[in-house]
């Protein structure tokens, strides 16, 4: 199994972490999470989700609302000034890393190697360490700034996923939409996981139902 670290910053989409740490947890890998601030506000707006910063107190909170009772990996959860947690080392090896949401500010700071807290030290970390970083900006509309930031990460290796999910999947409902995101993060991190479906063609083949293994 691996280790993935996910990181939440402070843009709209925290629904796609939700479904992207419990298909993680699920799958049996272990996870290293980091939250920033701005994170944490908007989990509280979107998700519900009231975290206090206190990573003891805070991790059984996310892990119920990941809704997966039982995981074979490891879940650890650090705080976004903690700089000297595993994590902020290339010595600790990593799968993956994927930023869902990614905000502008969070962007910007990875594009230019602004490590001022532990989330944008993870990402530079993977990048001087050649190891997979996928990073999912939701912003629109987007200004020459953050065209131009994710550029520059793409350049140093990153994968820019925007958070657009497609509609030729018709889908049913918003779960059907976070899927399809939630799917394509995992895939670009090699996670195998029932949401990431394969399109056959247009009907009558349609979406696999099957599971990807
Ligand atoms: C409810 C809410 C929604 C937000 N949505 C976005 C967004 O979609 N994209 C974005 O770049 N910033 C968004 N922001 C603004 C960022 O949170 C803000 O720029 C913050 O400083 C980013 O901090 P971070 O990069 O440390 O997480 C949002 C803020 C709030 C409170």
């Amino acid at each position: 199994m691996g280790v993935y670290v996910l990181g939440i910053a402070g843009a709209s989409g925290t629904p796609y972490a939700r479904r992207v740490l419990e298909q993680m947890l699920g799958a049996g890998h272990d996870v290293k999470a980091v939250i920033t601030d701005a994170g944490r506000k908007v989990l509280a707006v979107e998700e519900d989700l009231v975290l206090t910063g206190n990573t003891e107190a805070d991790t059984p909170t996310l892990l119920e609302w990941a809704n997966v009772p039982d995981f074979a990996g490891t879940f650890e959860l650090y705080h976004h000034k903690d700089v000297a947690a595993p994590i902020a080392s290339g010595s600790f090896a990593v799968d993956g890393m994927v930023v869902v949401p990614c905000s502008g500010g969070t962007l910007g700071r990875i594009a230019h190697g602004i490590s001022n807290g532990l989330l944008e030290r993870a990402a530079d970390v993977c990048l001087k360490e050649r190891r997979r970083l996928v990073l999912v900006p939701r912003e629109m509309p987007l200004s020459l700034i953050h065209l131009r930031n994710m550029t520059a990460v793409t350049e140093a290796g990153a994968i820019v996923l925007p958070a657009s999910p497609g509609f030729y999947h018709n889908p049913k409902s918003i779960d059907d939409l976070v899927d399809m995101v939630a799917g394509r993060i995992l895939a670009s991190l090699g996670i195998d996981s029932k949401v990431m479906k394969t399109w056959l063609g247009p009907e009558p083949q349609g979406y696999s139902e099957e599971v990807i293994q």
